[in-house]
């Protein structure tokens, strides 16, 4: 039976410290302050953000949302990022992706100062993480640490095998492993032997987008693995990137769909606004 990492359990445990924290920070006379930008009406990003803004609620952490029209140009989003920037009520920006097609994202990330940058997503912050220099890190990864390190999952000088190279999951995640003292593999659409790397890692992360594509067969007894993918299938059943009944036999630990590596990226989110903070 493997150990199953409850995401869940431990992101709340993170709130609720963060909770205390945000507290504190109040009777200083400092208000934690999370500006959330949703340009156009995605119904998906209408989702994550309304967590979003449900979680600043639990932790007392305030939030402002902008609910931007579809055809809000660029310069418009351009100008608000500008005043955030220069408003010293607010700690945190984060622009909802993905935005409209004629809104060019990289100029809105750009745009956000990396002192405000609590999705880890500037290129100022992508370069600290690189070259092991304080600085925001992207929620998701950051969030996978956390898991592993709370359930007591060592990390030094383990196998560890990234399936995925996005700059928001894939990269990241290969610099924290990196910085935790793992022996880091990072695998892709190109790799040869998928399968035969994956059998090597002591810790499989997995971000592939395809649902349910690792199998037992990719995977070395009593690994652990971290299940990225959030799908849902014909019936409205949410599934992840990993087969969960066929690995969990094999697997020393891993995470479920839903309930394991999904709560911690909103939680991770909190922590950032709070660090913004500090
Ligand atoms: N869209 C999907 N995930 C994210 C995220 O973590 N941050 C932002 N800003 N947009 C997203």
């Amino acid at each position: 039976m493997a150990q199953i990492i409850d995401g869940k359990l431990i992101s709340k445990q993170i709130k609720d410290e963060l909770k205390g924290k945000v507290e504190s920070l109040k009777s200083e006379g400092k208000e934690v302050c999370l500006a959330v930008i949703q340009v156009g009406c995605d119904p998906a990003s209408t989702v994550y953000v309304g967590n979003k803004k449900k979680a600043c609620e639990y932790i007392g952490i305030k939030s402002i949302a902008y609910e931007l029209p579809e055809e809000t140009t660029e310069e418009e989003l351009l100008g608000i990022i500008s005043k955030l920037n220069n408003d010293d009520n607010v700690h945190g920006i984060l622009v909802q992706l993905p935005v409209p097609k004629h809104i060019n994202e990289e100029h809105i990330i750009n745009a956000i100062s990396p002192a405000k940058d609590v999705d880890g997503f500037h290129p100022a912050s992508v370069g600290a993480l690189s070259i092991g220099k304080k600085g925001f890190v992207s929620c998701t990864p950051a969030g996978i640490i956390q898991l592993l390190k709370r359930s007591g999952i060592e990390i030094e000088g383990k196998d560890c095998v990234v399936i995925g190279r996005s700059n928001i999951v894939g990269k990241p995640m290969a610099m924290l492993l990196l910085r935790e003292n793992g022996t880091v593999t990072v695998c892709h659409s190109k790799t040869k032997n998928l399968k035969e790397v994956c059998k090597r890692a002591d810790i499989l992360v997995v971000a592939i987008g395809k649902p349910k594509m690792i199998d037992a067969s990719y995977v070395k007894e009593g690994a652990t693995v971290i299940d990225v993918g959030i799908h849902r299938n014909e019936n409205g059943k949410l599934c992840g990137d990993v087969d969960y009944d066929a690995v969990e036999p094999v697997a020393g630990a891993i995470t479920p769909v839903p309930g394991g590596v999904g709560p911690m990226t909103i939680a991770m989110l909190m922590n950032n606004c709070v660090e913004a903070v500090l």
